[in-house]
């Protein structure tokens, strides 16, 4: 199944809790990290747990949880406590190079035989981008990462922090600056290298649809599928935005039996375009995203 839409839903929250699970997001991130102060966290992770207890059926929604990133004192505990609830997945935040999510598959493989949970189930999404040093290792995910590692996503609010930058974005214009099309484009090639799931980043103002549905379009010309969201309300666009149209499906399959009727030939023309293998492979994503969405579904 593929996740398109990412919703982040605080772990302390009752109402956003019950919230999340009635909404259309194909995944809910249950936050134990920046969205809970300090004197909460206790309440958050016995609560998390319950409610990961409670909806152990996860084929429309799947349930992953963010602990607190692991040079913390509270990542290791939020993680014992919400174990036993089976997640789906954990978000690792703030993450310095891809050693850390090694480290954090050593540790699943730990609790999941504590638990009697399937071996290596349990998946990892690294927020790649948090950390001044993250832009400098991307080549280690390279190297023999585990196959947990299902998805990586980037944001530029903890970096911009990392960075010591007053902002991340240009002032009139509202584009990212440098280093965060940097860490974006990085958190991309990445995933593609590695055959994880590339996630858009969240689109923080979430009373402006308009500009997140232009966001969610932008991110999937760019590569990325799917997105991080932080309102219930942003789900169903991201959903949609992700979901490959009736038009986009037939003219994929035009463009793949085409080649496939002219066995041998690198280039075709398609209504007066010229079509050559980079069009048949984005013609083939396109059907495997949409056929991934459905199976979903
Ligand atoms: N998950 C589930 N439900 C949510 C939600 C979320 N992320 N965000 C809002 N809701 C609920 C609200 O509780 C409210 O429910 P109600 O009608 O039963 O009262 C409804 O959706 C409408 O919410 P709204 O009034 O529009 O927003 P808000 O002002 O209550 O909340 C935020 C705004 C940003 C605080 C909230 O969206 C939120 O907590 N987002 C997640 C923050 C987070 O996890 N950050 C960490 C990752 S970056
Ligand atoms: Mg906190």
């Amino acid at each position: 199944m593929i996740i398109r839409s990412w919703l982040f839903v605080p772990g302390d929250s009752e109402r956003k809790l019950a919230k999340g699970r009635g909404n259309s997001a194909d995944a809910l991130i249950l936050d134990l990290e920046d969205a809970v102060s300090d004197d909460h966290q206790d309440q958050a992770r016995a609560m998390t747990c319950a409610f990961l207890k409670d909806n152990p059926d996860r084929s429309r929604q799947k349930l992953w949880v963010r602990v607190n990133p692991l040079d913390h004192d509270f990542s290791l505990p939020d993680l014992a406590a919400v174990m036993p609830g089976a997640p789906d997945g954990i978000v690792l935040p703030k993450v310095y190079s891809a050693a850390e999510v090694n480290r954090m598959a050593d540790f699943l493989l730990a609790l999941e035989a504590r638990e009697g949970l399937g071996l290596g189930s349990t998946k990892i999404l690294s927020v790649a981008t948090e950390t001044a040093a993250s832009l400098l290792t991307f080549h280690t995910y390279l190297d023999n990462v585990t196959n947990r590692l299902t998805a990586l996503t980037w944001g530029g609010e903890d970096l911009a922090a990392a960075l010591g930058a007053s902002d991340n974005q240009h002032p009139t214009s509202g584009d990212y600056d440098d280093p965060y099309l940097y860490a974006k484009s990085m958190c991309l090639a990445t995933s593609r290298a590695i055959d994880a799931q590339p996630v858009g980043c969240v689109w923080v103002n979430f009373r402006d649809l308009e500009g997140l549905k232009n966001d969610c379009l932008r991110d999937r010309r760019t590569g990325f599928i799917g997105k991080v969201a932080i309102h219930p309300d942003q789900s169903d666009i991201i959903n949609r935005a992700f979901t490959p149209s009736e038009d986009e499906i037939a003219y994929s399959q035009k463009v793949v039996d085409l080649f496939e009727q002219n066995p041998g030939m690198g280039t075709v023309g398609l209504d007066g375009k010229m079509l050559d293998m980079p069009h048949l492979k984005q013609a083939r994503n396109v059907l495997a995203l949409a056929k991934q969405v459905k199976e979903g579904g």
